[in-house]
C-alpha cells in the first residue's frame, strides 16, 4: 500500500471541481483500499474567491491565481476543470511544462487541440487524461482508447447531449413543444439560459470529433464535423415518426467509409437529428442519459449507456482518470500514445441515406405528381408517401430510397421553388442499418 500522498492542483471549484472535491475528501479511505493511492488535495483554484463555496471545499487550499498552482513543483497531478479555451489551453501547457500529469474534462478544447496537448505531454513525458470529455460518467474513453486499441471500428452512433435529449424525449412523451420543453430543461437546471451550444448541436459536435480521432486514430477537428441541431423539429415530426416505427434523436454519428477493400477508409463525422428506428438500441436511451453504440469488426455491436453529465458522474470519470495518472506517475509509466494523422474527411454531401420530407402544397390535382417528378429528375427514389389534408393545403411527406445528400439538397432547392409548394416543414435524415 502506497503511503506517499499524490498532491492534485485542482483548477476549477464549479460542478465538477466542487463533486471531485466531495468524493476524494469524503471516499479515502475506499480510494486507498481499493486502488493503494493517497490523493492530497493542494490548491483548488478558482476565479472569485468571495463566492461561498459548498461546506466541504477546504478554504486554506482556496486560491485565485491559477498559475501559481500549475507551476508549484509540489504538486503531481493538475486537474483541470474550468472549461473553455482561455485560459484553460495556456494552463494546461503550462502544467505540462512544468511535468505535470493533466487530467481535464474540456471537450471544447479536446475537440480543436487534443492531438497538439497529447504531443506536448508526450514531449515532457506526461500523459493528458480526459475521460469525462465525453459522455461524463461513462467509462467510454478508456473503452475505445485501450480495450478497443486494435479493433477495426466501423461507426459510433451517440446520444451524447443530455439537454438535446431530454427535449426530445419530452416532445415525444408528453406531446410538447420545442419551445415548452426547452423551458422544462431550463426550469430542471438540464438547459443553460443561453442554450445554443446544446440544441444547436455545438456541444455534441466537439464530443463527435472527440471519439472520432480516438475510434479511427486519425485527428478530427470540430470543424470537420457536420452540425444541425435540434430547433427546427416539430410535433408533426414525431406524430409521423410514430406512425411509422421510429422515434427522433439528436445523433452524433461517426463512420468510416470504404470505397474499396483494402484503400485507406474516409472519416465521416456529423451531428444532426435522425429518425431512429423504435428498434434500435438507441430508441430507448430516455431524458437526459446518453448512449454510444459502437459497432466494430472483430467486436460486433457494444452499447455504453449512463448518465452523460452532472457533477457527480463526470467527477467519477475523473477520478478514475486521477487513479490512472497517479499509479503511472508512482511507475515512471506512460499511457500509449501513438500520433494521429490528419483524417481523410468525407464530406456530408458524399454520403447515402434514408431521408424524411415534408413539404405543404395547395392541394389541387397534379400538385403530387409535379413534386414526384423533381424527386426522380434527380435520381431521387420515393420509398414511401403520406398526405394529410390541412384545409385549402394538403402536406406530403416522403420517405426516399437510400440517396446522395448532394441529390437530396438539389431535389429541396427545386423542389422550393414550385409554385404550388409553400413551405418545407420536415427534413430529417433516417438511422440506416
Ligand atoms: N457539468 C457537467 O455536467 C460536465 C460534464 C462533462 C464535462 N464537463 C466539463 O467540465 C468542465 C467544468 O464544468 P463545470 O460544469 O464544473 O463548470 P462550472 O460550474 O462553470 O465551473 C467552472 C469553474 O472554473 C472556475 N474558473 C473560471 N475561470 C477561471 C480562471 N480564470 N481561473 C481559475 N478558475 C476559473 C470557476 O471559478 P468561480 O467558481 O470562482 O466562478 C468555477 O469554479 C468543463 O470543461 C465542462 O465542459 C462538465
Amino acid at each position: 500500500m502506497s503511503s506517499i500522498p499524490v498532491r492534485l492542483g485542482i483548477l476549477g471549484c464549479g460542478n465538477v471541481g466542487a463533486a471531485l472535491v466531495k468524493i476524494v475528501l469524503e471516499d479515502q479511505a475506499l480510494i486507498e483500499s481499493q486502488t493503494g493511492e493517497v490523493l492530497e488535495i493542494a490548491a483548488i483554484a478558482v476565479k472569485d474567491l468571495s463566492i461561498e463555496r459548498p461546506e466541504w471545499i477546504p478554504r486554506a487550499v482556496l486560491t485565485d491565481d491559477p498559475v501559481s498552482v500549475v507551476r508549484d513543483p509540489s504538486i503531481d497531478i493538475v486537474v483541470e476543470v474550468i472549461g473553455g479555451h482561455d485560459p484553460a489551453k495556456s494552463l494546461i501547457e503550462e502544467a505540462l511544462r512544468f511535468k505535470k500529469t493533466v487530467v481535464t474534462a474540456n471537450k471544447a478544447l479536446l475537440a480543436e487541440f487534443g492531438e497538439e496537448l497529447s504531443l506536448l505531454a508526450r514531449s515532457h513525458g506526461r500523459d493528458v487524461f480526459f475521460e469525462a470529455a465525453v459522455a461524463g460518467g461513462i467509462p467510454l474513453i478508456r473503452s475505445l482508447r485501450v480495450s478497443l486499441a486494435a479493433e477495426r471500428v466501423r461507426r459510433v452512433t451517440g446520444i451524447v447531449n443530455g439537454t438535446t435529449n431530454f427535449i426530445l424525449s419530452r416532445m415525444s412523451e408528453d406531446g410538447v413543444s420545442y419551445e415548452d420543453a426547452l423551458k422544462s430543461a431550463q426550469e430542471l437546471g438540464y438547459a443553460e439560459a443561453d442554450p445554443s451550444a446544446d440544441v444547436e448541436g455545438m456541444d455534441a459536435s466537439a464530443k463527435a470529433a472527440i471519439l472520432a480521432s480516438i475510434a479511427f486514430g486519425r485527428k478530427v477537428q470540430l470543424k470537420d464535423v457536420f452540425r444541425e441541431g435540434i430547433t427546427s423539429v416539430t410535433l408533426s415530426d414525431f406524430a409521423f415518426a410514430k406512425r411509422h416505427g421510429y422515434t427522433l434523436k439528436l445523433l452524433a454519428i461517426c463512420e468510416l467509409v470504404e470505397r474499396s477493400p483494402g484503400e485507406e477508409g474516409s472519416i465521416a463525422v456529423r451531428v444532426h437529428p435522425a429518425m431512429v428506428p423504435v428498434t434500435h438500441p438507441l430508441a430507448s436511451v430516455r431524458d437526459a442519459f446518453n448512449a454510444v453504440f459502437v459497432e466494430g469488426d472483430a467486436v460486433g455491436e457494444l452499447m455504453f449507456y449512463g448518465r452523460g453529465a452532472g457533477g457527480m458522474p463526470t467527477a467519477s470519470a475523473v477520478l478514475g482518470d486521477i487513479i490512472d495518472a497517479a499509479h503511472n506517475l508512482r511507475h515512471g509509466s506512460m499511457e500509449r500514445h501513438v500520433a494521429r494523422p490528419a483524417a481523410r474527411m468525407l464530406a456530408i454531401d458524399e454520403l447515402e441515406y434514408e431521408f424524411y420530407i415534408a413539404v405543404d402544397v395547395v392541394d389541387r390535382p397534379g400538385v403530387l405528381a409535379q413534386v414526384a417528378t423533381v424527386f426522380g429528375n434527380n435520381g431521387v427514389s420515393i420509398r414511401s408517401m403520406e398526405q394529410v389534408g390541412l384545409g385549402s393545403e394538403a402536406r406530403l411527406i416522403f420517405i426516399t430510397h437510400l440517396a446522395k445528400e448532394r441529390a437530396v439538397q438539389r431535389t429541396l432547392g427545386e423542389v422550393r421553388n414550385l409554385e404550388a409548394v409553400k413551405r418545407l416543414v420536415g427534413f430529417i435524415r433516417v438511422l440506416g442499418s
